[in-house]
């Protein structure tokens, strides 16, 4: 079953994308345990779709790469920005009251993770709240052949210093970079069953699979025909398992070092 890891009962909400009920996992922390920063500003790394969030306060995106950056769709307080956030995010110091980081697990090494948070806290403001939201890569209730297949994958992220678990490990990240107040929460996905939540995430995490291949192909020496078919079954046999992962969220306060020191 779970391990150590305790499931929840799994949303079977109405969200129209996986991503908007991670919104909606978002917004109800954002309600139930911290404070509305008021009418101020807030940024997205790594953010494809964080228009919800923007209505009432002006608003940056940051990504990587120009790729649908759609202008037409986002409010008019709502502003794209290209950049790296491991080369450093182009604000100033204290500039955000609320800064979210969401699913760039696969993309920070597990060493930059540090460095990334006390960049965040740089431009958040005292007391402004940072908040972020992954995917761990470890699948419950698995089946053989998702047994099977979570080994190379694992591997090949560790090869190259990422920690597909790492998304357990954020709060203890934000403690040690100095963040107060730091919580977090977790919830379980059903991967292929369980309703459209689970056809949800089976299509994201069937998409991922599939732009994992040509490195899985070389590590397993599978040709991407045998690729695929090993997908397809072993997302097949999660609906039978019963499987599923969980996703975390961990938030808190940037200190204000100005009241330590009265
Ligand atoms: C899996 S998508 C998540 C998108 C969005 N945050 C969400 O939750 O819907 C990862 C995003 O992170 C961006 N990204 C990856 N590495 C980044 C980096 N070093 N700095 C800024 N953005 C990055 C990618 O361009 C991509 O848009």
């Amino acid at each position: 079953m779970a391990g150590n890891v305790q499931s929840k009962s799994f949303s079977r909400g109405k969200s129209s994308s996986l991503k908007g009920f991670l919104d909606k996992l978002l917004q109800r922390k954002n309600s139930a345990d911290v404070p509305s920063p008021g009418p101020s500003t807030t940024t997205d790394n790594g953010m494809t779709d964080a228009v919800s969030m923007t209505s009432r306060v002006p608003h940056t995106l940051c990504r990587t790469t120009k790729r649908r950056l759609i202008d037409t769709i986002k409010p008019p307080n709502c502003h794209f920005q290209i950049a790296n956030v491991l080369d450093g995010l182009p604000f100033p110091d204290n500039t955000f009251d609320y800064v979210n980081q969401r699913m760039l697990t696969f993309a920070i090494k597990e060493n930059e993770w540090p460095s990334l948070i006390t960049e965040i806290l740089r431009v958040t403001k005292p007391n402004g709240w940072v908040e972020f939201l992954e995917f761990d890569l470890q699948s419950y209730n698995r089946g053989p052949l998702n047994t099977e297949g979570l080994k190379p994958t694992f591997y090949a992220f560790k090869s190259r210093g990422i920690n597909p678990y790492i998304a357990r490990k954020l709060d203890r990240f934000l403690v040690k970079a100095g963040v107060v107040n730091v919580a977090k929460d977790w919830v379980s996905i059903p991967l292929n069953w369980g309703g459209r939540l689970g056809q949800l995430f089976y299509d994201d995490v069937r998409e991922v699979l599939i732009s994992f291949r040509p490195y899985l192909t070389k590590v397993t020496g599978l040709s991407n025909e045998e690729y695929d078919a090993k997908i397809k079954a072993s997302l097949e046999e999660c609906k039978e398992y019963k499987t599923y992962n969980n996703f975390y969220a961990a938030w808190g306060q940037a200190p204000d070092e100005s009241a330590e020191k009265v």
